[in-house]
């Protein structure tokens, strides 16, 4: 079973980005505790990242027939891609959203997540520790 762990706008500059909010973890250590999370799931993962959301709608359509899900942070396409949203929808795996700040404790336009109807479930403000809580949430739901 292979999983995509997929990452939107400005989250390659994890680490030095500021970290009061984000914390100190670069995107290759989420990377690393993903990718040893996975092992202990028996998953297969890739661990994709782009800025531009052409792109991410690319990675979810192949997506399909290759991942049994995706774990997705967005990154601020969350609060405004439509276009995420529908491919999301088109594709119909089970995404997990996941934010590693409490988008909801933040400003109001964080608030709102165009992912959030279309996806499993959200989880955030747990820093890199979601990724591996989205991760056990996919598993317990491919079991289902
Ligand atoms: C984020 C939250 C978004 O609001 C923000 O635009 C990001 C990161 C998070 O992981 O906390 O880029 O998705």
């Amino acid at each position: 079973t292979s999983i995509l762990i997929l990452n939107g706008p400005n989250l390659n500059l994890l680490g030095t980005r500021q970290p009061e909010v984000y914390g100190k973890t670069t995107l290759a250590d989420v990377e690393a505790l993903c990718r040893e999370k996975a092992k202990t799931l028996g998953f297969d993962v890739a661990f994709e990242q782009s800025n531009h959301e052409g792109a991410l709608i690319d990675l979810i359509h192949a997506a399909k027939g290759k991942h049994a899900g995706i774990v997705l942070n967005a990154g601020a396409y969350t609060h405004t891609s439509i276009a995420l949203m529908d491919a999301i929808a088109s594709v119909e795996l089970p995404v997990v959203e996941v934010h590693l700040s409490n988008i909801h404790a933040r400003e109001e336009f964080r608030h709102r997540s165009y992912i959030a109807p279309v996806a499993l479930g959200q989880i955030c403000g747990f820093g890199a520790q979601g990724y591996l809580m989205a991760l056990d949430a996919l598993k317990a739901h491919l079991k289902d």
